[in-house]
C-alpha cells in the first residue's frame, strides 16, 4: 500500500476551542514565537549547509529526503527539472544520475546553469515551450554530458525565444507523432513556483496550474517505471491532483519534507513512482 502522509488543515474553532485560546493567549504565544524561533534556527542550519556544500539553495535537502525515501534516481539517466533555477534541485539531480545521465532545467527566469545541465529558458505553460523540450528530449544524445562534466561549449543553455521560428518551421524532434519517441524521460521533477500574491486560494490555484503543466507533461514523456516529482503550494484542489496521480503511477507518496516543516506550512510534495 502506498504510504500517505496528510498534513490536517486547522479545524473550524468552535467555542471550546476558542475558550481555550482566549484562555491560554499567554502560553500559546511563548510557544508559537518559539516554535518561529525553531523553524528559523532550522532554516538557518539548511542554508549555511548547502552553502558549504556548494549547493545553489537549501531546497536541495527537500530533494535528497525525498530521493532516500523513495530512491527515485539512478545512474544514466534521463531527468527534467521544471522550475529549476537557481538550480539546487538540478544539482541533486546532476550527482544523483551520474555517470552519464543527463538533466534538462527549464525555467522562465535566465539563470546560470549548474555544471553539467542543459538549460531553456521559457515560460512552461507555454504550449510551444512544452513542444520544444520534448523536441529537445526526442534525442537522447543531447544534452548528456562528457566525462568532464561539461556539455558542449556554449550549447548548455538554451533561450526558447530564439527557437521559437524553428518550432514554426517545423523543429526536427518537436512535431514527432509517435508516444514510444516521446518517451525518453526517467524522471520528471517540477518545483515551479510563481511569486505568491499572499491571497492564499489564489496562490494555490496558480500552483495547480504548473503542477498540472507538469503532470500532463509527465504523462506524455515519462518511460515506464519512470518519476514524478512536484511541489504544490495546498489548497481545495490538490486532492483532485493526488487523485490524478493515483490514476497514472503505481505507488503515490505525499510528503511534508523535514527540511521545510515548519518553515513553508503551506508547501508539500507529491511523489508519483509507477
Ligand atoms: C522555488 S523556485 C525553484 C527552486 C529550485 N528547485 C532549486 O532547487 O533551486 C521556483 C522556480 O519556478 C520558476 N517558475 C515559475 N513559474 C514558471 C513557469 N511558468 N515556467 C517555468 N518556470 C517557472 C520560477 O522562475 C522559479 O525559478
Amino acid at each position: 500500500m502506498p504510504s500517505l502522509i496528510l498534513t490536517l488543515s486547522p479545524l473550524v474553532p468552535d467555542l471550546r476551542a476558542f475558550c481555550i485560546t482566549t484562555c491560554h493567549t499567554f502560553t500559546v504565544k511563548r510557544h508559537s514565537s518559539s516554535k518561529r524561533w525553531q523553524a528559523r534556527q532550522q532554516k538557518d542550519r539548511y542554508t549555511r549547509e548547502a552553502t558549504v556544500q556548494g549547493l545553489k539553495s537549501r531546497a536541495a535537502f527537500k530533494l535528497l529526503q525525498i530521493d532516500e525515501k523513495y530512491r527515485i534516481f539512478r545512474s544514466g539517466q534521463t531527468v527534467v527539472d521544471l522550475g529549476y533555477a537557481p538550480g539546487s534541485w538540478s544539482q541533486v539531480a546532476v550527482d544523483r544520475t551520474k555517470p552519464n545521465g543527463r538533466v534538462l532545467g527549464v525555467d522562465i527566469i535566465p539563470a546560470q546553469p549548474p555544471r553539467g545541465v542543459s538549460t531553456i529558458q521559457g515560460n512552461f505553460l507555454s504550449a510551444e515551450v512544452q513542444k520544444y523540450v520534448q523536441g529537445f528530449l526526442c534525442d537522447p544524445r543531447r544534452g548528456r554530458p562528457y566525462e568532464d562534466g561539461y556539455i558542449m561549449p556554449g550549447r548548455g543553455s538554451e533561450d526558447f525565444s530564439q527557437h521559437a521560428l524553428d518550432i514554426e518551421a517545423g523543429n526536427p524532434g518537436a512535431n514527432r507523432e509517435s508516444d514510444s519517441e516521446l518517451k525518453t524521460v526517467d524522471v520528471v521533477l517540477s518545483d515551479m513556483m510563481m511569486n505568491t500574491s499572499g491571497v492564499s486560494f489564489k496562490d494555490h490555484a496558480g500552483s495547480m496550474d504548473l503542477c498540472h503543466a507538469a503532470l500532463q507533461f509527465g504523462y506524455n514523456v515519462l518511460k515506464t517505471g519512470g518519476n514524478f516529482v512536484c511541489k504544490f503550494y495546498q489548497g481545495a484542489e490538490d486532492k483532485e491532483l493526488e487523485k490524478q496521480l493515483r490514476e497514472l503511477f503505481r505507488r503515490v507518496h505525499r510528503l511534508k519534507p523535514e527540511s521545510s516543516r515548519n518553515v513553508c506550512a503551506a508547501h508539500e510534495s507529491i511523489i508519483g513512482v509507477r
